[in-house]
């Protein structure tokens, strides 16, 4: 199967809100095919450091690296751990692009698609337990809530039910296979168009990359490495994603909803650390979703780094 080059979503909107200058050091978080990459390197005259979890990423950017050498450093390993991969750098801005690559979608084997069925894999690291494990080996209740969870699926219990009675008969084993047991199990839905297997593959994929845990651990992170001033910009791709990044800056400018008269009281309050530079996210021109329709759910949210932070900035 023949992997399309990624398309970059939000690209002109990224770069423009990383306010990229030259002699910068930036962050990506989510390297992928290098579209932002490229892009930031040929903005300014700056340095990116590009992280990405997939080795086939890291192993394709490499002409990339040798293109753009000494500006562009890659290192395989997750966004989460980006302050312990910086070893104690701080960075003038961070950008995420969440979720998975085209080339990581279209190729078959990765298991992350169910139009070209292949095996139920999703794992972006390529190791750690995969989809079929999940789905062969974990209890219904805790499938039916990953469903819910991450999937948003009102019939996550039928659909974990029906998981559990094939998986008696046999090992499930492709994306198709499993397509056609949720298809089978939610049944038809005029209200919603949606293919119903796009949400419980959806739900998978999170649960087998912790993707949103990773996030939390990514926005924290990003947080600590970026310099006064520094912005961050993330892209996400669903409400679970915009919602915790909407959350973060929020809670971190200090406009968390003041607590109900019948709360307890607070404890200490924390101080403003990011100013949120976009109450309303960014969201694709039409332009943009007809050329590209993967970006059409695309959010783009940014904050800029506060000069408060206790450790003080970069001479
Ligand atoms: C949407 S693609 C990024 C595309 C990129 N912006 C471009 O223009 O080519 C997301 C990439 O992020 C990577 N990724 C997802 N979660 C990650 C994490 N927690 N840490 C590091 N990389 C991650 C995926 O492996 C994938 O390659």
């Amino acid at each position: 199967m023949i992997s399309q080059r990624h398309i970059p979503v939000l690209l002109n909107e990224v770069v423009d809100a990383l306010a990229l200058r030259d002699g910068g050091r930036y962050l990506d978080g989510t390297f992928g095919a290098g579209g932002y990459t490229t892009a930031m390197l040929d903005r300014a005259q700056c340095q990116v450091i590009a992280i990405d979890r997939d080795p086939d990423a890291i192993a394709a950017g490499r002409a990339l690296a040798e293109r753009y050498a000494p500006r562009l450093r890659l290192i395989e390993g997750r966004f989460g751990d980006m302050a312990d991969l910086l070893s104690g750098e701080e960075v003038d801005g961070v950008t995420l692009d969440l979720g998975v690559s085209s080339m990581q979608f279209d190729q078959a084997e990765r298991g992350f698609s169910f139009r070209n069925s292949g095996p139920l894999d999703m794992r972006m690291e390529k190791n750690g337990p995969s989809a079929a494990d999940l789905v062969n080996k974990t209890e219904e209740a805790e499938l039916a809530d990953i469903f819910w969870r991450y999937g948003e699926e009102r019939k996550s219990r039928r659909v974990a039910h029906a998981i559990v009675e094939r998986r008696r008969e046999k090992h499930i084993e492709t994306t198709g296979e499993l397509a056609e047991i949720v298809r089978r199990a939610v049944g038809p839905s005029a209200r919603d168009e949606s293919d119903p297997a796009t949400r419980a593959f959806q739900a998978l994929r999170i649960a087998v990359n912790d993707e949103l845990g990773e996030l939390e651990r990514g926005l924290a992170a990003a947080e600590s490495v970026l310099a006064p001033g520094g912005r961050l910009a993330v892209v996400s791709f669903h409400s679970l994603e915009d919602r915790a990044v909407k959350e973060f800056v929020r809670a971190r400018s200090g406009r968390t909803p003041s607590p109900s008269r019948h709360a307890p009281p607070r404890g200490e309050e924390r101080a403003a650390t990011l100013r949120d530079l976009s109450r309303k996210p960014v969201v694709p021109s039409e332009e943009e979703v007809s050329a590209n329709p993967r970006s059409r759910s695309a959010r783009l949210r940014v904050a800029e780094k506060l000069a408060t932070e206790p450790k003080g900035g970069r001479a």
